[in-house]
């Protein structure tokens, strides 16, 4: 049996892209699933995929961008499962492409809040009870995005949460908890765009390396960065492999 069976894992913007194919990913290691978009239409079509794998599901809406959408997600996952142990902060916004100089303080508040600040409120709202039962993981969602000023809030905002993630890390050590990063590469969904290099299919099994990858050291994978495209060439494992 996988060690994901029967788990809960709460991936936010798992309504398409990237987050959706981590989702199929996880039902795929027999892990149950609780889908976010920011209103639960949105979800529709994940449920709907989700239908081919012999796990549980759940969906939960709220917009990021504010203090009660992340309160809409966290009540809505406490009241059902009731228990997260695999939390993926993957939804995000890129924000307006602007000439460094002339970004306004309002577009730099609105990336920070749902990339950087809604990361760090559902990670302080789920990992207490992963601490406390002695096993969780928390994956944030990076970017490899350099050298492009016009984009400087996401690219910060990234910056600010592998920093955040380091230091969450130590906080970790020896709970069962671990953090990590995963850098999905430059891919083909509504934020990467059709010039992208790959297709969203391929941030799989890279994605799901923080939860697969025990290295059977006492820290495990906690605090490692995960660069999903380098294992794109690995099968990813069955749910009753
Ligand atoms: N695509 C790339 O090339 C690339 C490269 C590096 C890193 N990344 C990172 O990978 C992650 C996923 O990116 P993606 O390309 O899959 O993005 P995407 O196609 O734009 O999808 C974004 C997801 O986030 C949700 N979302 C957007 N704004 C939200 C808000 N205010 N509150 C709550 N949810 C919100 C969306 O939900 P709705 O459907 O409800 O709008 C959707 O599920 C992000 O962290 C991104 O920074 C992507």
């Amino acid at each position: 049996m996988n060690k994901l069976n029967g788990k809960w894992a709460l991936v936010t913007g798992s309504s398409r892209g990237i987050g959706q194919q981590i989702a199929l990913g996880l039902a795929q290691l027999g892990c149950n699933v609780v889908v976010h978009g920011r209103k639960l239409e949105n979800t529709k079509q994940t449920l709907e995929k989700l239908l081919a794998y012999e796990i549980e599901t759940h969906a939960v809406a709220g917009d990021l961008g504010t203090p009660q959408g992340i309160n809409l997600v966290i009540n809505g996952a406490n009241a059902h499962p009731g228990q997260i142990d695999i939390l993926y902060n993957n939804a995000a916004i890129m924000g307006e492409n602007t000439t460094i100089t002339t970004s306004t303080l309002d577009l730099w508040q609105r990336v920070f809040q749902v990339n950087l600040f809604a990361t760090v409120m559902l990670s302080n709202a789920f990992a207490p009870a992963m601490i406390e039962r002695g096993f969780g993981r928390i994956i944030n969602l990076t970017s490899g995005i350099a050298n492009q000023p016009n984009l400087a809030a996401y690219s910060a905002s990234k910056a600010a949460v592998d920093k955040y993630t380091k230091d969450f890390a130590v906080h970790l050590n020896d709970t069962g908890v671990h953090v990590a990063t995963v850098d999905p590469g430059w891919l083909k969904t509504d934020m990467g765009g059709e010039n992208a290099f790959a297709g969203v299919e391929t941030v799989l099994p890279g994605a799901l390396m923080p939860v697969l990858d025990e290295n059977n050291d006492p820290h495990g994978g906690n605090g490692r960065f995960y660069p999903a495209q380098h294992y794109k060439h690995l099968k990813l494992p069955t749910e009753n492999a």
